[in-house]
């Protein structure tokens, strides 16, 4: 069993995130996105892992993430030329793959269940494909399957106009290598791509055993910018723990579950968890409210913020009116002068500069 991860994609949806870099890279509670999918493949013990890369953000996937020794796995890259579709990334991986099952993961899909639980009804059954499913309120932004009364699939459409039912596709799937021939034999969709929706239902229109299972839990495409704060707040729920690595003074509240990473410091803050702040960041006299991320690096000086995502070395000073659900790029620098009792929404992308006045 082999597991192949989908990492390339123009991430057009996070722009100007993406711009500057690689959408799996954008980190929820401070790690990337990708390396969630690398490490529940690892713990259902699969270690033989090829990630799909693009020309344009592969060198910085290929650079953060490495050859899978920190993962206890043997990472595998594997360059796409063109966004040309998720079956056009498995027939590219296919020296990869070789004649074994594999699971496949979209680098940008974090998923709350384990994956033991898939994989041992797909070799039990002896499937060829199994797709895992969640019910979603606009199934108009996914494929779509629609299931027999005994469970079957029947039917999967990519991105309907008119969904037949409220179940999504959710972006992890099982495949016995009989998926290559299924790809050999379909066409480009409408917008000129190898879907694999067609290579399963190319499965499905064989006779061949394709079946679905409900996710339960939750289940997160973290394509647009509200999608990772919702990412954040759910990792950040579930998995942060107390931890103090840096220096705290002693005029600064902390309340909360709060974790502060190596060398940073906190200076008068106060700061109510779940809050997890990197390494060598420096805050002064800030308000750090709950579910809020900060990257290694960062600098907050008088400033409120919450519920926002913050990517490293950026520098924030005087922004009193406070920042929420707000996603802000590496390098950002942002400072405000007069003080104005106001909310502030942002996406804001590397490099930027932002002085409010
Ligand atoms: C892809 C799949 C779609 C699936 C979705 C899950 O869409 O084509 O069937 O529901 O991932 O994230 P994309 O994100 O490439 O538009």
């Amino acid at each position: 069993m082999k597991a192949l991860i989908l990492s390339g994609g123009k991430g057009t949806r996070l722009r100007p995130l993406t711009y500057t870099g690689a959408k799996q890279l954008v980190p929820v509670a401070n790690k990337p996105i990708l390396w969630y999918c690398i490490e529940s493949i690892v713990a259902a013990g699969i270690t033989d892992i090829g990630i799909v890369i693009s020309p344009e953000t592969g060198e910085e996937v290929k650079s953060k993430t490495g050859n899978g020794d920190r993962f206890g796995a043997n990472i595998t890259y594997i360059l796409q030329d063109t966004p040309s579709g998720l079956a056009h990334a498995v027939k590219i991986s296919q020296l990869f793959l070789g004649d074994d099952s594999f699971i496949m993961f979209l680098g940008d899909n974090l998923i709350e269940s384990e994956l033991n639980k898939f994989l041992a009804n797909f070799q039990q059954k002896r499937l060829d494909a199994l797709i895992l499913l969640s019910q979603v309120a606009d199934p108009t932004a996914f494929g779509v399957a629609t299931i027999d009364l005994e469970g079957r699939v029947i039917r999967l459409i990519e991105k309907p106009k008119q969904p037949e039912s409220n179940l999504a596709l959710v972006g992890v799937y099982f495949f016995k290598n009989t998926i290559h021939s299924a790809i050999a034999n379909i066409a480009p969709s409408a917008r000129g791509e190898l879907e694999i929706t067609d290579a399963i239902q190319q499965l499905i229109d064989t006779n061949q055993k394709v079946e679905a299972d409900e996710l339960e839990g939750w289940w997160l495409d973290t394509g647009k910018k509200d999608d990772i704060l919702a990412a954040n707040q759910i990792v950040l729920d579930a998995r942060l723990k107390s931890q103090n690595l840096g220096d705290i003074d002693s005029d600064s509240n902390i309340s909360g579950r709060v974790e502060v990473g190596l060398s940073s410091k906190v200076i008068s803050c106060k700061i109510r968890g779940p809050v997890i702040i990197g390494e060598n960041c420096h805050l002064e006299h800030a308000y750090i409210g709950p579910y809020t991320s900060i990257s290694d690096r960062v600098t907050i000086i008088d400033t409120d913020i919450e519920h926002s995502v913050i990517l490293c070395d950026t520098k924030i000073t005087g922004i009193h009116q406070r920042i929420v659900d707000s996603v802000i790029g590496q390098r950002v620098s942002m400072k405000v002068s007069p003080k104005r009792p106001q909310a502030l929404r942002f996406l804001v992308g590397d490099d930027s500069q932002l002085e409010i006045m």
